[in-house]
C-alpha cells in the first residue's frame, strides 16, 4: 500500500488483507517491524481517537511519530491559496507541509471541511492540496468528505462481533446534535457498509438527505458486494431487522453553509436521540455504533452507551490496530 485517502480505492481483497494483518498484529505484536521509521501527524482540527491511537500504533510497531497541530506553539499557518500574507499567519501550507513531510516516512493528515460550500467539501480541496505537496506516503486521517480509518476499524469490528455481511443489515442514522458536523464520517460509513455487503438503510429527517454523490458511490460499491443502499425518513420501517444501528449527526445538505436555515431544519428534531425504544423490532442482538466523542443525552441516551448494545470503545481500540496494519503495510522492509 502506497497511501490511504479513501476506502473505494481498496479492492475489498485488500481491504481483506488489511483487516486479516490488523487481526494478527493484535494477536501477535510486531514490536520491531517499524524500527527506525518516522510517521508525521499534521491535525489542522482536533483529535483524541485520532491522535492517540496513530502514536500508538507507530509505538507498539518499533517506530516513532511527531505532532504538529496549529493548537502547538507553531507559526501560525496560512492555508488559503494566492494570499498576501500581511495577517497574523507567519507560514503558509506550502512550505509547512512538504517540510513536515521532509523530517517523516510518511504523514497523517486532519483537515476538517470548511462548511461553506457542499461542492468545495465534497471535492476534499484542503486533504488534496495538502497531499499533493508531499513527498511521502500520506495517509487521511480525517478529510472534509472521508475518514477511511474509522472505516477500518468499524469494519473490524463488526468482523470481531461476527455481524453477517451479505444479508446484514445496517442502519446509519442521522442523530439530533445541536452544531452542523461534517459529512466526513456517514459519507466514509455509508460506502463502507455498503463494500462490505451489507443491506444498508440511510435513516434521516427531511433536508438531510446525502448528497447524490456519495450514495451513487455508495449504491455501486453495495452492487459490487451484493449488497444494497436505501435512504428514508420512516424511522419504523429503517430499524425493523436491523443488525447495526450507527448513529451520527450531520449539517443539513440542503442549507449547506447557511447556519441559520440549518439550525431551523433541526430545530424540534432533539427527539433522534437513540435509546431502547429505537431496538423493539431490531435484531436481538442489534448493536450500537458510533465513532465518537458522542454527547452523552443528546446523540445516544447514557443506558445505550453503558450497556451491552454499545461497541463504541471497541470501535476506538480497532482504530489502533487497523492503523498499525496500514503503516506495516506502508513502511515495513521498506
Ligand atoms: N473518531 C475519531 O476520529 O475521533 P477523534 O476525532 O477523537 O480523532
Amino acid at each position: 500500500m502506497k497511501e490511504l485517502h479513501d476506502l473505494a480505492e481498496l479492492t475489498a481483497e485488500q481491504v481483506e488483507d488489511l483487516l486479516a494483518l490488523a487481526g494478527r498484529l493484535q494477536k501477535r505484536p510486531e514490536p520491531r517491524a517499524l524500527e527506525g521509521k518516522v510517521l508525521a501527524l499534521l491535525f489542522m482540527s482536533p483529535s483524541l481517537r485520532t491522535l492517540a491511537s496513530f502514536q500508538a500504533a507507530m509505538v507498539r510497531l518499533g517506530g516513532g511519530s511527531f505532532v504538529i497541530s496549529p493548537d502547538m506553539s507553531i507559526h501560525g499557518l496560512e492555508t488559503r491559496p494566492g494570499i498576501v500574507m500581511d495577517g497574523m499567519a507567519a507560514e503558509h501550507i506550502r512550505e509547512a507541509v512538504p517540510v513536515i513531510a521532509s523530517y517523516a516516512d510518511a504523514i497523517g493528515i486532519r483537515a476538517f471541511a470548511e462548511r461553506r460550500s457542499l461542492d468545495h467539501d465534497l471535492a476534499d480541496n484542503e486533504f488534496n492540496s495538502m497531499r499533493a505537496l508531499c513527498h511521502v506516503p500520506v495517509i487521511n486521517m480525517e478529510s472534509a468528505i472521508n475518514h477511511p480509518c474509522q472505516s477500518l476499524a468499524d469494519w473490524k469490528t463488526m468482523d470481531d462481533l461476527a455481524v453477517p455481511r451479505n444479508g446484514g443489515k445496517f442502519v446509519l442514522s442521522w442523530a439530533y446534535h445541536p452544531r452542523a458536523l461534517p459529512l466526513a464520517v456517514p459519507a466514509a460509513t455509508v460506502h463502507m457498509a455498503a463494500m462490505r455487503g451489507m443491506d444498508v438503510t440511510v435513516l434521516r429527517p427531511d433536508g438531510f438527505e446525502l448528497p447524490d454523490v456519495i450514495m451513487d458511490k455508495a449504491r455501486s460499491a453495495a452492487s459490487a458486494a451484493g449488497g444494497s443502499v436505501t435512504e428514508t425518513d420512516d424511522r419504523g420501517a429503517a430499524l425493523e431487522g436491523a443488525q447495526i444501528i450507527y448513529a451520527k449527526s450531520w449539517s443539513s445538505t440542503r442549507h449547506y453553509g447557511n447556519r441559520v436555515a440549518d439550525e431551523e431544519q433541526r430545530a424540534g428534531l432533539d427527539d433522534w436521540r437513540v435509546d431502547e425504544s429505537w431496538f423493539a423490532s431490531t435484531q436481538p442482538d442489534c448493536r450500537f455504533m458510533h465513532c465518537l466523542p458522542v454527547r452523552r443525552g443528546v446523540v445516544v441516551t447514557d443506558e445505550i452507551l453503558d450497556g451491552p448494545r454499545s461497541v463504541v470503545i471497541q470501535e476506538a481500540q480497532n482504530r489502533m490496530y487497523a492503523q498499525m496494519a496500514v503503516l506495516h503495510q506502508m513502511l515495513a522492509g521498506k
